[in-house]
């Protein structure tokens, strides 16, 4: 079998590795990787592929800093042509990025099987690109991996168990990640005594519906500083969010860094004391590694986090941030139940594609 990977953006360098590594394990089973490029800064792209032994990609097709529509255009056109001159048995994609969405539409056009690893979440908010890219991914999918109950149950609730797809529910592939890397982290970051970190809150914001209104960017900007006088926050910021932060009226008293890699970042979630993030894997992160979080949201795909307390949804209003932050701290909180199956994903998705 001959599996060709589509991938582009920093979250699916860490969910490629799982994956990468288990059909290493497989002597029948070939990877051709394609990076759309479209994250491409060394600590966006390069620093993941280093550090996680992922296999470096096959082709780089250099598309990236586009208009959506111009984006996925120009990568549907340069993944046609890697697809036709490699003649894969089937195409991975991950998630709900541009990258993602290109990867299959190419792929199904040329009856290529796509299997779509994350499907079925929902945001149910149309205006986010990524639930675009999710929900046409998921229709054209062949197999249609889930991390979760709920991502099966809005599968179904579209319609799917009447379709020829093939659905399972796998668990979330990052945490077969966050396990296996937490276990070298402490030896290869020193983040955590680099800066003195000590007591934090560990905060990312890269979503557009953040970064490109000034006006929430500069509520968030706010609830943060206040955040910062009483418990240090720190920030690896997204080059999105660097490219804004300058044009706001209201000016960072916090740490800011460049974004860091994943040993730091595992690092990072190991020893802080609450995460506050857009981002859809770092909520799941800070789970894994038990601490609360405080998403920049108003709506999550990973709603069990929100329903078991773990997780609670604040939006971009700097009063609700503040409110959040005050009472989370003060819960006890049980991070003893599996939401995200048993960190054994990425083989079950493998000898899934063998069976069929
Ligand atoms: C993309 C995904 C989003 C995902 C995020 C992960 C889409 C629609 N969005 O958003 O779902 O959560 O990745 O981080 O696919 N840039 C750099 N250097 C880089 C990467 C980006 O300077 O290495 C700049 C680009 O030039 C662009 C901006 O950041 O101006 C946004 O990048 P883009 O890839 O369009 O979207 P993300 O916000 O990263
Ligand atoms: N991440 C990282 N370095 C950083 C910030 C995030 O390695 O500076 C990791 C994070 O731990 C998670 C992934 O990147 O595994 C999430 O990516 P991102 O937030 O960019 O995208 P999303 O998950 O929202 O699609």
């Amino acid at each position: 079998m001959k599996i060709l990977t589509v991938v582009g953006a920093r979250p699916q360098f860490i969910k490629a590795a799982v994956l990468s590594r288990e059909i290493s394990k497989h002597e029948n089973i070939s990877e051709v990787i394609i990076h759309t490029g479209q994250h491409f800064d060394k600590n966006m792209s390069d620093i993941f592929f280093e550090e996680m032994e992922i296999p470096k990609p096959d082709y780089n097709l250099e598309v990236n800093s586009l208009s959506h529509g111009a984006m996925t255009g120009r990568m549907l056109e340069k993944i046609e042509n890697a697809i036709i001159k490699e003649k894969p048995n089937l195409v991975v994609v991950y998630g709900d990025t541009n990258s993602t969405l290109a990867g299959a539409l190419t792929a199904k056009k040329l009856n290529i099987k796509v299997a779509h690893i994350e499907a079925g979440l929902r945001s149910f908010n149309m205006e986010m690109p990524e639930e675009i890219n999710r929900v046409l991914t998921d229709r054209i999918s062949d197999f249609l991996f889930c991390p979760t109950e709920t991502s099966v149950k809005n599968l179904l609730n579209e319609g799917f168990n009447s379709s020829n797809a093939n659905m399972h529910n796998v668990g979330d592939i990052m945490l077969d990640s966050a396990l296996f890397y937490s276990k070298i982290s402490s030896k290869k970051s020193k983040i955590i005594q680099n800066l003195d970190l000590c007591d934090f809150a560990l905060c990312t914001i890269h979503r557009e519906e953040n970064t490109d209104n000034p006006e929430r960017l500069a509520s968030i900007i706010n609830a943060l500083n206040n955040i910062n006088n009483h418990c240090k926050v720190i920030v690896p910021l997204h080059p999105r969010t660097k490219k804004k932060i300058n044009n706001i009226k209201v000016k960072p008293i916090f740490k800011i860094i460049e974004p860091v890699g994943y040993f730091d970042i595992i690092e990072m979630l190991k020893h802080c004391k609450i995460v506050l993030t857009d981002s859809g894997g770092l909520q799941k992160e800070a789970y894994f590694f038990g601490k609360p979080c405080i998403t920049l949201r108003k709506e999550t795909e990973w709603i069990e986090l929100v329903e078991k307390g773990f997780n609670k949804l604040a939006g971009h209003d700097s009063q609700t941030i503040l409110s959040s932050f005050n009472e989370l701290l003060k819960k006890n909180m049980d991070f003893n139940i599996k939401l995200y199956g048993d960190g054994k994903t990425g083989e079950r998705i493998i000898n899934i594609l063998i069976e069929h």
